[in-house]
């Protein structure tokens, strides 16, 4: 190699943009890990879930979801109207945008979190989120989190990460949030709904919460976050750096 071309390899390989995928449990901080991660390498961030939410908000707001049921008919009728976007903010956070609403703050309530369980576990759902997250990912460079990010959506990731934490650690952490939200609730009622969603998106029949068998698992039951972040860009430095 001539001189002086070793510089050009180390910064082609500092240029390398791969793509990173984050799954994992409910609660378990995967968000909060892949925004940290996402800002450290440059990427852009996309979170998944939040897709599903806006889904299940336009859905309730319109009586197409309801306790008895979702009326699945009409909902494949609205799926086409349904535009999500994420407007970063000037804090360099994300909020997430419904046909050029900003629905940040009413997708995080747990009805709606329990609406996006149930509409996540319908296949024309899935697929056309699933459309609009691998056209987001196309270029690369991007983190994305969720449940099926490593298995369905972008298999070929360079990194892969299945997020987990005990049941018990997630409820507290969860209950924590709603705490600060101004909105609190039992500990056990929570606690129960993790359970629940535990085992609906892990025993849905389309595209259930697994662990991609070339997965990390990242167990943060015990981690700080600043352990946790350190675990994660010493992977991601190592994925880019492997060539
Ligand atoms: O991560 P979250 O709690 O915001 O996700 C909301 C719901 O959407 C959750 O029940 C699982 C589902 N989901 C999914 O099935 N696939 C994804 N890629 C992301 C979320």
């Amino acid at each position: 190699m001539p001189d002086g071309m070793d510089v050009f390899k180390d910064l082609s390989k500092d240029m390398k943009r791969i793509t990173v995928a984050i799954d994992g449990y409910s609660s378990c901080g995967k968000s909060t890990m892949a925004k940290e991660l996402a800002r450290y390498a440059g990427y852009v961030y996309v979170d998944t879930g939040a897709m599903y939410r806006a889904v299940a908000l336009y859905a309730m707001e319109r009586g197409i979801i309801t306790r008895e049921g979702i009326d699945e008919v009409r909902l494949a009728e609205v799926m086409p109207e349904i535009d999500i976007t994420f407007a970063v903010q000037a804090d360099g956070s994300q909020h997430t945008v419904l046909n050029g609403e900003d629905v940040e703050g009413r997708i995080r309530s747990l009805e709606v979190a329990d609406g996006a369980s149930r509409v996540s576990t319908i296949g024309f759902v899935r697929r056309a989120l699933v459309e609009r997250q691998q056209a987001m990912g196309r270029e690369k460079g991007i983190v994305m989190d969720g449940r099926d990010i490593g298995t369905v959506v972008f298999p070929d990731a360079e990194l892969k990460v299945f997020a987990t934490a005990t049941a018990e650690v997630r409820a507290e952490r969860r209950c924590r949030e709603l705490e600060e939200k101004g909105t609190p609730m039992p500990y056990e009622e929570v606690l129960a709904n993790v359970r629940e969603r535990d085992w609906r998106d892990s025993h849905r029949a389309e595209s259930p919460l697994r662990r991609a068998e070339d997965a990390r698992l990242l167990d943060n039951s015990t981690l700080t976050k600043e352990e946790q972040s350190a675990v994660l860009r010493q992977w991601f430095d190592e994925t880019v750096n492997r060539g």
